[in-house]
């Protein structure tokens, strides 16, 4: 082996280990390009069931399917080799008993490679998220906002504010008991978010928490500024690449109208030019 040998990927239980240590790194990835950009800057890529809206334009996440989160999961495993994957759990395909959680989750890691999968829900899912670790499924929970529960939330509201504060610390403790090696805290107060942080002992990851989580996450389109349908408060654009794209095929277009474009070094010659005799 080589003295510049790759670092290796995190395994779940490395992921654990790094509770209280340096902010873990996350984004969501979809696609093989994006993967290769931020393997060598993430601890995990999150396959997240996001790509519903993000790339296919549906109204929330309730449409993903276990194909689609396999499709998008075999092209990010493509341009990853230092960063842990997890693949979100699509609406449906867990809640409905944990042998059939268990069924679809180890589909999504045979057929994709990941590393973990990660499924929304806190106390209700903590015997599912047990009866999958126990059999080589690592899960990561997902508390707060769960996004596939928006019709009974009543939206995408901030949780835990006031008497619902309780119930949040109580699915996060359960997920972290029932053996999530990593928990996501999503659209929790601060305060809370930190109090949850003191008292799971697994890693919280937080979107619209807290700085003091043990790591954090973005969509990855949100941060580029590549997904503008509407913009949550958490989100930090890092860039408008939403912005630079449009521009250039706007320019694209008049430079074709205006037959600027293709030009003489986009073109072919008619006749090869003579090799000396
Ligand atoms: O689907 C997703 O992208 C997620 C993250 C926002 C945590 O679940």
């Amino acid at each position: 082996m080589s003295a510049t040998a790759q670092k290796k990927a995190p395994m779940p239980m490395d992921i654990r280990a790094r509770k209280g240590g340096e902010p873990l790194v996350s984004l969501t990835a979809y696609t093989t390009p994006m993967a290769q950009m931020m393997d060598a800057h993430c601890d995990f890529v999150l396959v997240g069931d996001s790509v519903g809206m993000v790339l296919h334009g549906q109204p929330s996440t309730l449409g993903v399917t276990m194909e689609m989160m396999i499709l998008h999961g075999q092209a990010v495993a493509r341009g990853l080799n230092s960063a842990m994957m997890v693949v979100d759990m699509p609406f449906g395909s867990y809640e409905e008993s944990k042998e059939q959680a268990f069924r679809n989750g180890a589909r999504l890691m045979a057929k994709t490679g990941a590393g973990a999968v990660k499924l929304e829900g806190g106390v209700e899912m903590a015997e599912t998220i047990a009866f999958l670790v126990k059999r080589g499924v690592p899960v990561m929970a997902h508390v707060g906002l769960t996004p596939q529960s928006i019709n009974t939330l009543g939206g995408y509201k901030v949780q835990g504010r006031d008497a619902d504060a309780e119930r949040v610390v109580a699915d996060a403790k359960a997920v972290a008991d029932a053996g999530a090696f990593a928990v996501v805290l999503e659209k929790v107060p601060e305060g809370l978010s930190d109090r949850i942080t003191a008292e799971v002992e697994i890693p919280t990851i937080g979107i619209g928490a807290s700085a003091g989580c043990d790591g954090q996450i973005l969509v990855l389109d949100d941060m580029l500024g590549l997904f503008t349908a509407f913009k949550a408060k958490f989100v930090k654009r890092f860039a408008e690449l939403g912005i630079t794209a449009e521009e250039a095929i706007a320019q694209y277009a008049a430079d074709v109208k205006t037959r600027k474009f293709p030009g003489p070094e986009h073109v072919f010659a008619d006749v090869l030019p003579k090799k000396d005799a």
